[in-house]
């Protein structure tokens, strides 16, 4: 049983690390920034949160909720890392030595990554021997928490706790006509990609044997942007059009959960491109969510973007030969109904 900490543990993508993580008889410590009182409703209401700088999505604030939850109020409990850091200091440094309340029985604690103390705090206090960092602004272009906030977290981490960092694809400018491989430099195009590309320099910087994950669009539980974006368009909740010529490898969420996990138990240490099989486009992607969710596809309308990153594709030739997890293609993954 391993203490693993993960940042955004009430995101789309941290939600499925702890589910993954504590299905595993794990020790895990949960991070979120906004009151659960406020993210606690029901997934199948959530709007649909921002994903990577999509224009036809960047509508509205999502919430969530961690598989299971209920909602809660946390306002008697200490809900700050201070709070946790003024526990008596023979107090042992449990799961819930650090943790403001539990959700869906997974410990939680408030902690905003733009603060660089309150990091330290939670991450002294707990005491991971690995950390997860999924979280990133929900504000795409909020450089505090995407950029500075990954710096904190590998501050905070070197030395002390194994740390996963989750990048994106987005660093690239998708002009290279080629697969990605883990040695391209960025060559970001929009802030978000800025962000994301600082992030990583901060954290190769701070932690160079840490694990730097770039990966791509990520879904297949029904609460990824681009599934929720596809109903929306169907819809008609949404007027907008999905791009024939953005091409990237969108991979499994409960995939990538468990290439972190592993990724969290080993040794790697730099880059590492982790993706799904397939290339395929935004709009493609979107008639394979349509075909699995019985949506008519007849009511989504393709686009060529303007500007935008084009051809995302990452080289997953690494992964496949280090990890264990099998990175399924989306054609695969979206065969299957949602369980
Ligand atoms: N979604 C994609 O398709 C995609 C593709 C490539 C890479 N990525 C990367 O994958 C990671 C997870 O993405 P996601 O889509 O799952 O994220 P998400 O659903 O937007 O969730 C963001 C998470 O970060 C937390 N957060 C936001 N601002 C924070 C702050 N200032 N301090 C502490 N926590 C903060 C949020 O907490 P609250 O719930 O409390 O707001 C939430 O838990 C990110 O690093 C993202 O850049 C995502």
């Amino acid at each position: 049983m391993t203490r693993i900490l993960i940042t955004g543990a009430t995101g789309s993508l941290g939600r499925r690390i702890v589910a993954r993580a504590v299905a595993d008889g794990h020790t895990v410590l949960g991070t979120h920034v906004r009151a659960l009182d406020e993210t606690a409703a029901p997934l199948g209401n959530a709007p649909v949160p921002p994903d990577d700088g999509h224009p036809v999505n960047a509508a509205s604030p999502d919430v969530t909720t961690l598989p299971g939850a209920t909602a809660a109020s946390s306002r008697d409990e200490p809900s700050t890392a201070q709070d946790a850091q003024r526990r008596r200091p023979d107090e042992p440094a449990t799961t819930a030595g650090a943790a403001s309340m539990t959700q869906g029985g997974v410990s939680m604690v408030r902690m905003d990554i733009r603060d660089v103390d309150a990091v330290r705090a939670v991450i002294g206090t707990f005491r991971p021997e690995i950390v997860i960092h999924a979280a990133a602004g929900r504000d795409r272009n909020d450089w505090p928490a995407t950029a500075d906030g990954a710096a904190n977290v590998a501050a905070a981490s070197a030395g002390r706790a194994r740390l996963v960092h989750v990048s994106s694809d987005a660093i690239f400018s998708g002009r290279a006509g080629r697969e990605y491989t883990e040695d391209d430099d960025p060559d970001p195009i929009y802030p978000y990609g800025a962000a994301k590309a600082a992030a990583e320099t901060a954290v190769r910087a701070i932690d160079p044997g840490a694990a730097v994950v770039r990966t791509s669009l990520i879904l297949g539980d029904g609460n990824g942007a681009h599934e929720r974006l596809t109903h929306d368009l169907a819809a008609g909740r949404v007027d907008g059009a999905l791009y024939t010529d953005e091409i990237r490898k969108p991979i499994h969420v409960d995939d990538l959960a468990a290439a972190l996990l592993e990724l969290g138990l080993g040794e790697y240490r730099g880059v590492l491109n982790v993706a799904g099989a397939d290339a395929v486009s935004r709009y493609e992607l979107g008639v394979l969510v349509a075909r699995r969710d019985g949506l008519d596809v007849g009511r989504l309308r393709s686009a060529t973007s303007a500007g935008r990153p084009g051809d995302l594709r990452l080289d997953i030739g690494r992964a496949e030969k280090i990890l264990h997890t099998r990175l399924r293609g989306a054609h695969e993954f979206m065969a299957a109904p949602l369980g």
